[in-house]
């Protein structure tokens, strides 16, 4: 075991540091350890600035692999490990090599595969930007949420077919449009509150399924607390916004998507894992249920795939979350806690490894 590293942020920062012959107080040190395709879009220059305002940091160099002498010397020093995307695993070795690290700030979604145990068991503050790259995912649920409810994609193919008019087709639109709605919502987690949230703007009922929320919880979000099969048999539109864990596996099966009413519309912003694809392809194939999905299992589908071609199935290659424009929130929220660190501020994008069981 190792010994518990100091967390108090006076101490990290205060100590004084020898440079010729005089003492200067220590300003952090921080090292970047993310991807260099990723760099630019979640670090541009004004938010470089920024950073540099708050602690001493090298823009010029990124890790993704803690090997060599560069790194070793890097690493030394650092005080904060400014991770994101391509970054290297963080564990005991980086431990060994970084006696001054504090904290781990990741500039993306889920740090479980990139953050290992020991970071926690030594007592070093982890914060995750998942809280920004909610944020377009929550804006994609919502525009398919819109559009599905329209049936937008099946009948954009059949004008494209020529099979539907452009003026006045009354008939093919009935029974569609988001008003007046159920909306079942699958995980009140990040995602799922800013879809809970951006709801209340639609005329719309809304149900929730999570079990890590007490039914005056759900109430304070807008929702009717159910149970799953409740979600299926109400739901007009389901969206799916839990962690893949082992107990989310296939939660829409066979059994459950067969409970939806008819005209139901799935959408998957999630993880592949939470639907069984056979079953929904079978559904989708009968034409009784339409599906959004931005995840598939597998990801991606092999080509061909029958899902592909059904014309009430729209599938975006895992797009959801941030990219291009949206990249920079990230760099953002992570330059904010970065903030708050080094002035002792509690972190918002704070993981603590109790969490890690049922957070994505
Ligand atoms: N498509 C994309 O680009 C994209 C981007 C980001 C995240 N995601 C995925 O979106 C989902 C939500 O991400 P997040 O960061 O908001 O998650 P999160 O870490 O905030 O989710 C944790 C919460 O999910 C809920 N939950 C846990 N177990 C549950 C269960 N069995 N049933 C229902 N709810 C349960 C609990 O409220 C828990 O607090 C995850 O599957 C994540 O992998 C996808």
């Amino acid at each position: 075991m190792w010994p518990r590293r100091v967390a108090s942020f006076a101490e990290a920062f205060t100590q004084p540091r020898l440079i010729g012959a005089h003492q200067v107080p220590r300003r952090p040190v921080a090292v970047f350890a993310i991807a260099p395709w990723a760099f630019d879009g979640v670090f541009p220059a004004d938010l470089l600035t920024r950073l540099r305002q708050l602690v001493d940091i090298d823009p010029a160099t990124t890790f993704t692999s803690f090997e060599g002498p560069a790194a070793a010397a890097a690493l030394a020093e650092a005080d904060i490990l400014l991770s994101g995307w391509g970054g290297p695993r963080i564990d005991a070795a980086v431990l060994t090599a970084a006696p001054r690290l504090r904290a781990v700030i990741h500039a993306a979604g889920t740090v479980k595969a990139r953050v290992d145990p020991v970071v926690f068991d030594n007592g070093l503050v982890v914060s995750s930007a998942a809280e920004a790259n909610a944020v377009p995912v929550a804006d994609y649920t919502v525009a398919m949420l819109v559009l599905g409810a329209k049936q937008a994609f099946s009948r954009a193919r059949r004008y494209a077919a020529a099979v539907e008019d452009a003026h006045g087709d009354w008939f093919s639109g009935e029974g569609t449009g988001l008003h007046g709605c159920t909306v079942g919502v699958i995980g009140a987690s990040r995602i799922g509150r800013l879809v809970l949230r951006r709801l209340r703007a639609f005329d719309v009922e809304v149900l929730l399924y999570d079990p890590y929320v007490s039914a005056a919880e759900a109430a304070a979000l807008g929702a009717e607390p159910v149970g799953m099969d409740d979600i299926c048999r109400r739901g007009d539109l389901v969206t799916v916004h839990a962690p893949a864990l082992p107990e989310t596996r296939h939660m829409l099966d066979a059994r459950r998507l067969g409970l939806l009413p008819d005209g139901a519309v799935v959408i998957n912003t999630a993880r592949g894992s939470l639907i069984d694809t056979e079953a929904l392809t079978a559904a989708c194939a009968t034409g009784r249920i339409s599906a959004v999905l931005d995840v598939t299992d597998p990801e991606p589908l092999p080509p061909g795939h029958p899902l592909f071609a059904l014309p009430n199935v729209l599938i975006t290659p895992h797009l959801a979350g941030a990219q291009g424009r949206e990249t920079r929130r990230l760099g953002e929220f992570a330059i904010a806690e970065v903030s708050r660190f080094v002035n002792g501020a509690p972190l918002l994008g704070r993981v603590e490894p109790e969490q890690l069981p049922y957070i994505a």
